[in-house]
């Protein structure tokens, strides 16, 4: 029998030799399969004289059995081992570093409306808000601007209907505080305004302003000057910033006077783009509230006067950050905007 004692010694060594539990299968099938060694050897026991059968046949079985058993020992320890590489390969490193989360950024005309509330906030200002679809009434009829005034053609305005628009400025701001609260008020409206306008370097048709107003006994010009001086100085962080107030005409404030500041970017030296040489960049427009509008909502324009001012952040913003064109502020290019993080 030393055919069986060959197959067994050679069988068992390339058992332990496997590597993988797909190299058991091959023996498996090369060993014990229909036309494996094992297989032939018991189809040969026909060729045996029956005195000879029982003993062969008893050998050949046990080799199966005994290869049986080893290919199973084998496949069972390969296996496992299998299975721990497996999860071994898809488990998480923990030691990596981790992936950094980019960090947003305020957008530069949120950062300027900041700066305008943190300021009037901290002089006694409230800040308030009113609709941005507005009726004819309060955008332009109580702010002393009747039909076909001139003044409404400058208003390029978004109508929904005869008498409901899109707001061409925070104005009708004002007139919804003083028909609800009694003076003093001292208020700051911030918001969205609209105005048919293609956008251009220096025009949006969706654009911010913040309005001021302020209503009290004895209040004068000479409070509206103080206080726009005192937050164009504290806005652009330079205490010698010279302001001009230039008369102007708005029908809602009498006197009325357009504010420059000097040109933050020459210092009013000349021969510059950004105040195309004047020396001075105009902010906002201002003036003592009329008292026809006082009246029209109900303040007794006898006891009280007021001031007001209406500025425009992206402005502001254009001339605090260097910005040439307006449309920048709604491109969304992360270029543009992660500069001010
Ligand atoms: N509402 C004006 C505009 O949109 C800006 C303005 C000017 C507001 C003078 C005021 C003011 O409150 O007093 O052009």
């Amino acid at each position: 029998m030393s055919d069986l004692d060959t197959l067994r010694a050679s069988a068992l060594s390339s058992i332990e030799a496997a590597a993988t539990t797909a190299d058991i299968e091959q023996l498996r099938v090369q060993l014990l399969g229909k036309k494996g060694a094992v297989t032939e050897l018991l189809k040969g026991l026909g060729k045996l004289s029956a005195e000879e059968r029982p003993a062969a046949g008893a050998a050949i079985n046990q080799l199966k059995e005994a290869i049986g058993d080893a290919l199973n020992r084998q496949k069972e320890a390969l296996s496992a081992a299998e299975a721990a590489s497996r999860s071994k390969a898809s488990a998480i490193d923990v030691t990596l570093p981790g992936r950094a989360v980019a960090r947003g950024a305020m957008h530069p005309v949120s950062r300027v409306l900041r700066r305008i509330e943190s300021f009037f906030t901290s002089v006694g200002y409230e800040v308030v808000e009113g609709p941005e679809i507005e009726d004819d009434y309060h955008n332009f009829e109580a702010l002393n601007i009747p039909a076909h005034h001139p003044a409404r053609a400058m208003h390029d305005t978004f109508y929904f209907s005869d008498s409901l628009l899109l707001r061409t400025h925070t104005s009708p701001v004002q007139v919804r505080t003083m028909e609800t609260r009694e003076p003093p008020i001292r208020v700051i409206c911030p918001g969205k305004t609209y105005r048919v306008d293609p956008p251009d370097p220096s025009h949006l048709p969706m654009f911010h302003q913040v309005e001021g107003l302020f209503i009290d006994e004895q209040c004068s010009f000479a409070d509206l000057k103080g206080t726009i001086i005192e937050f164009l100085r504290v806005f652009f962080e330079r205490d010698d910033l010279k302001v001009r107030f230039r008369p102007s005409y708005f029908p809602f404030t009498e006197p009325s006077a357009e504010v420059d500041v000097q040109c933050v970017h020459c210092l009013g030296e000349g021969h510059c783009r950004v105040c195309s040489s004047t020396g001075w960049l105009e902010v906002m427009g201002s003036g003592m509230v009329h008292p026809r509008v006082l009246e029209m909502s109900g303040i007794d324009s006898e006891k009280y006067t007021g001031f007001a001012f209406g500025m425009g952040p992206e402005r502001l913003a254009m001339l605090r950050y260097g910005v040439t064109d307006m449309r920048q502020f709604i491109e969304n290019d992360l270029r543009f905007l992660e500069q001010f993080q």
